[in-house]
């Protein structure tokens, strides 16, 4: 018998100042989509803005629904619409703000585990790491830089 071990590791920014220029621009693009979730059950706000490799951005926010699991996390609505719009094109970063309506929530929060998998599908499928910057409503921003990081011993095609 013997233990397994995996590690991971993030950059931690102290504020949306931290960040380049250009990240700065993608996360107020999440910030804002937030304002565009569709949340009337849970009240909480989720925005999440892709840069694609062809200059494209893509922005998506959570859309819920009174059967609760036949909505769908922004990631996965942002995600999805790229690889149905831009199917050739590559994802090079990935930018998410969540908090609830009434409150900005200073603590980075992560991806969902279904969006985490359907971001594994993608950057497996692109041969090329995805960066992805994730944050609260204010405060710390935490960046990935590969979706690995946020979820090490994922399941994939290679078990099919
Ligand atoms: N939500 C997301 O949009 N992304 C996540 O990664 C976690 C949760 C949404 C789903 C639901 O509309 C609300 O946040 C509360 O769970």
């Amino acid at each position: 018998m013997k233990e397994i071990t995996i590690t991971t590791s993030f950059v931690e920014y102290e504020n949306l100042n931290e960040l380049d220029a250009s990240s700065q621009k993608m996360m107020q693009l999440a910030i804002l989509a937030r304002k565009k979730a569709y949340a009337p059950y849970s009240k909480f706000t989720v925005g999440c803005a892709i840069l694609l490799d062809n200059g494209k951005v893509v922005e998506g926010s959570n859309q819920e629904n009174a059967a609760y699991p036949s909505g769908l996390c922004a990631e996965r609505v942002a995600i999805f619409y790229a690889g149905a719009n831009y199917p050739d094109a590559k994802i090079l970063k990935l930018f998410i703000s969540a908090s609830p309506v009434d409150r900005d929530l200073e603590q980075p929060i992560p991806p969902c585990g279904s969006c985490r998998q359907s971001i594994a599908e993608y950057e497996i499928k692109q041969d090329q790491d995805i960066e992805i910057y994730f944050m609260g409503g204010k405060g710390k921003i935490y960046k990935s830089n590969s979706l690995k990081n946020i979820l090490p011993f994922m399941f994939d095609k290679k078990y099919l």
